[in-house]
């Protein structure tokens, strides 16, 4: 396997230097699709896929057209000609023959699978080969938390990895690596009300066996009041977090994963006061960056269900401005909301983000308030500004790189290897299958099934008839 700065590496240069050619093959693509693609499609299929009453809803008068595809799925998919149902149709494999009307001709054949392997271009359509590899992807290099810009905005920064202690040992205080000196403690006995006991040092956590620190109910980490993260008033943040957590029934009902600020205002102050990463087990588990009082951008009902007991880097940036429409959270590197979107829940007011008097930042359940989380902490980040893209998924990529995490954005831009049928039924991909060892004349040679195959293969009457016997040692 490469390493991921080396496969980073290996994709920039794939992107640069597409970007550069993508210029120069734009019009040649387009050349080719209106003198071989486009006259083939309008004289041999518009008849039938064109227009509402198209064919197995399949329009083909447009790149969307195809992309989109009819009854089965997409016709095409760019790049990838094998794997695109219209090349199945036109060679009349997978049970379709278009044109009903008699078989294209090989040359025209050629010229469909070739304007597809190409990237499918369509002039004057939105999504040719260059826009498909735009930026901020083509940028993405791993880069450390606190390196170059960001250490002036980097504010708190905890990784297991900087703990030097055996493996099941209490951590009764995680020290701060951004520089500020906040580090965060248990606060039974430390702060004021503080109910939190250490949380666990686990060498080989469930963050895949990268060291993390493990909270139960009962933990609760927090710093000092005397040193606030900078971020008040309507200030712009992100926070990141490497966890698994685990749900569990612990009060009150949600789980408080990092929280800046004072949710527990006695009375609905009308404006966020706080910035809480939670999830409300009474909307079944939905994701909240919470400000207190109800006053959140909620991704919704259900959200955070199916990452429970999965390593994730859950990313949030704020910019200032209301909760709700300024907040846009990051699961794996990709933009969590619905079908993709940040169409975020929660009553849309400006934070006023107030410190509190007896805690800084806090994990878990540092006071009675607050929710216990159960689960490992990989990496605790807060920057006292909405980190820019790039940053963003330069910082997550070397987060990712770090606990060994799916990045989907790396993921979904590596071309996936495409297989001939020759190559795919080369014998070593093939599935294993038991066959019983066969019967043998001389029993008596048998030590482990697998002799009778070699003893059988010697006793072959055509091998022994062309000399290769069967020569016990003596
Ligand atoms: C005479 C009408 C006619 C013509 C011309 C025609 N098709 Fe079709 N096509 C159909 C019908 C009807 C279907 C519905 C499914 C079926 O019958 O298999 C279909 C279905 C398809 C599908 C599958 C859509 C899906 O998702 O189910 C593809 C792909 C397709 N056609 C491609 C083409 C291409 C490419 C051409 C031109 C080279 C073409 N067709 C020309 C009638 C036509």
């Amino acid at each position: 396997m490469i390493s991921r700065p080396i496969a980073t590496l290996v994709l920039i240069t794939l992107v640069m230097s597409l970007e550069v050619r993508a210029q120069e093959k734009s019009g040649e693509a387009e050349k080719f699709f209106e003198s071989k693609v486009r006259p083939l499609l309008v004289e041999r299929c518009h008849k039938c896929h064109t227009g509402t009453m198209s064919k197995g809803g399949l329009r083909l008068d447009s790149r969307e057209g195809l992309l989109k595809g009819g009854e089965t799925g997409p016709a095409i998919v760019a790049g990838k000609p094998d794997e695109s149902r219209l090349m199945k149709a036109v060679r009349h494999q997978d049970g379709l023959a278009m044109p009903p009307n008699g078989k294209l001709s090989e040359a025209q054949i050629t010229s469909l699978a070739e304007w597809i392997k190409a990237g499918a271009v369509w002039p004057g359509s939105m999504t040719t080969v260059a826009a498909v590899a735009a930026p901020p992807l083509s940028s993405i290099v791993a880069t450390s938390p606190n390196d170059g810009e960001l250490a002036k905005s980097l504010q708190l920064w905890l990784r297991a990895d900087s703990l030097t202690l055996g493996d099941g040992e209490p951590v009764p205080v995680w020290p701060d690596q951004s520089g500020h000196g906040r580090d965060v403690s248990a606060t039974k006995g430390v702060r004021v009300g503080g109910v939190g006991l250490p949380a666990k040092f686990v060498r080989e956590s469930s963050l895949l066996k990268r060291s993390g620190v493990r909270f139960d109910v009962n933990t609760g980490l927090a710093s000092s009041p005397d040193r606030p993260i900078d971020v008040r008033g309507d200030a712009a943040l992100t926070i990141m977090l490497v966890m698994n957590l685990q749900p569990h029934e612990a009060q009150p009902p949600y789980d408080g994963v990092i929280g800046i600020g004072n949710p527990a205002w006695p009375s609905d102050p009308g404006r966020p006061l706080a910035a809480l990463v939670q999830i409300n087990r009474g909307e079944d588990h939905a994701l909240h960056f919470a400000g207190g009082w109800n006053h959140d951008a909620s991704l919704g009902s259900g959200s955070f269900k199916s990452h429970y007991g999965k390593p994730i880097l859950l990313t949030i940036t704020k910019q200032p401005g209301a909760m709700r429409s300024t907040t846009r959270m990051f699961l794996n590197g990709v933009l969590a909301g619905r079908d993709g979107a940040p169409a975020y829940e929660g009553r849309d007011g400006v934070p006023d983000i107030q410190h509190r008097t007896d805690i800084g930042a806090y994990l878990g359940k540092a006071l009675s308030w607050c929710g216990s989380i159960q689960g490992d902490l990989g990496e605790v980040l807060v920057y006292n500004r909405a980190l820019s893209d790039a940053e963003r998924l330069n910082v997550e990529c070397h987060l990712a790189d770090k606990f060994g995490l799916p990045f989907k954005p790396l993921q979904d831009a590596t071309p996936r290897a495409v297989f001939t049928e020759d190559e795919k039924n080369f014998w070593a991909y093939q599935p294993v299958k038991d066959v019983a060892p066969p019967s043998v004349k001389n029993e008596a040679w048998v030590k482990t099934p697998i002799d009778r195959f070699v003893i059988r293969a010697l006793e072959d009457e055509t091998k022994a008839a062309r000399g290769i016997g069967f020569q016990p040692v003596k």
